[in-house]
């Protein structure tokens, strides 16, 4: 079936919250559900829109897959508490690490990750709580690249011919799937969600895993995790669409103390986007880039190489896998 699109122009996002409020409640009737929230826009929204229908009775959830950046867990946690939200972290890396052994290539890593999440570490929690629905924040540009076979978004089933109550025994809502991006943010805007969650440079649903090249091990996850803050921490005010760290598989000779060092390489990227459709390298000053490579040389362990990309997407794509 074919999505009919809500445009950016043709959003009224009060109206919108109403309306699907309106169909939650008659969704869900009197059973629970159940989210997951990753802290960014797409499931801020959806986690704010499923509490005004049903308060108590969506559990939401934070899933630690130990995929994510530095501190990010209790930073949205804590965010969701203040906004009258409470947030379970649910500690699931063992999960995900013995899922992702052994997978270097991309799409396997995606499903990988995919049937952790939604097979072993959601069905567990359905089971155990007794809810009926899983609520999230696929959005229209996800069922697109899915579709068109560019990517496997972690998130989109039906579209894809699976049937999720029969394949994880529970049915799937999912609100923003008329929307794109710049929809959402308004949606997050209208929400009175913090300006830090709906203006927040989008983070792919497998984490820091679509970073790294080859094995996804929690030791190679830790070298991205600390490259990731540093690119954050350079490129917050650049005004770019996205910016990130990428691990390399391969290691290269480097020199340190005057001898051989034979070591990881970061690579980095940030770019000009809308709607991550089409994307370009965004022209940083080389003083900036300077800074970058000699902080991620020294603040990240073994790492002897930062290069910068300088492709359009396509060819390439935002993130690495
Ligand atoms: P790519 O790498 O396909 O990314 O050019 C396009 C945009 O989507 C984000 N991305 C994802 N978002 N689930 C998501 O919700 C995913 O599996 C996923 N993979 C990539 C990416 O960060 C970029 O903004």
């Amino acid at each position: 079936m074919k999505i009919k699109e809500i445009k950016l122009e043709e959003l009224n996002p009060q109206k919108f919250i109403e309306e699907k409020v309106k169909e939650i409640s008659s969704n869900v009737g009197n059973d629970l559900a159940i989210n997951a929230l990753s802290g960014g826009v797409d499931s801020s929204v959806v986690t704010m829109l499923g509490h005004k229908a049903l308060g108590e009775r969506l559990k939401t959830c934070f899933i630690n897959n130990g995929l994510m950046r530095e501190g990010e867990p209790e930073r949205i946690v804590t965010m969701f508490k203040n906004l009258g939200i409470n947030v379970e972290i649910i500690d699931s890396k063992d999960a995900f690490f013995n899922a992702l052994r052994n997978i270097t290539d991309p799409e396997e890593k995606r499903e990988a990750i995919t049937k952790a999440f939604y097979k072993d570490v959601f069905g567990k929690l359905v089971k155990n709580s007794g809810a009926k629905y899983l609520f999230q924040g696929t959005i229209l540009t996800d069922v697109d690249e899915t579709v068109a076979g560019i990517k496997r978004q972690h998130n989109v089933f039906e579209q894809l011919g699976i049937d999720p109550e029969e394949t994880f025994g529970y049915r799937i809502i999912e609100p923003l799937v008329q929307l794109r991006k710049p929809a959402v943010r308004e949606v997050a805007k209208a929400l009175g969600l913090h300006e830090e969650i709906y203006n927040r440079p989008p983070f792919p649903g497998p984490a820091l895993a679509a970073r790294v090249i080859g094995e996804v091990r929690p030791e190679r996850v830790d070298t991205v995790r600390k490259a990731t803050r540093i690119v954050e921490e350079e490129l917050r005010d650049s005004g770019a669409f996205q910016y990130l760290a990428i691990l390399h598989e391969d290691k290269v000779t480097g020199i340190r103390d005057e001898k051989r060092d034979f070591g990881f390489q970061i690579e980095v990227r940030c770019w000009e986007s809308k709607d991550a459709r089409t994307g370009r390298p965004t022209r940083l000053p080389y003083d900036t880039l300077d800074r970058l490579a000699e902080r991620i040389t020294t603040e990240v362990p073994d790492v002897v190489s930062v290069t910068y990309n300088i492709t359009t997407k396509p060819p390439s794509t935002i993130e690495a896998i």
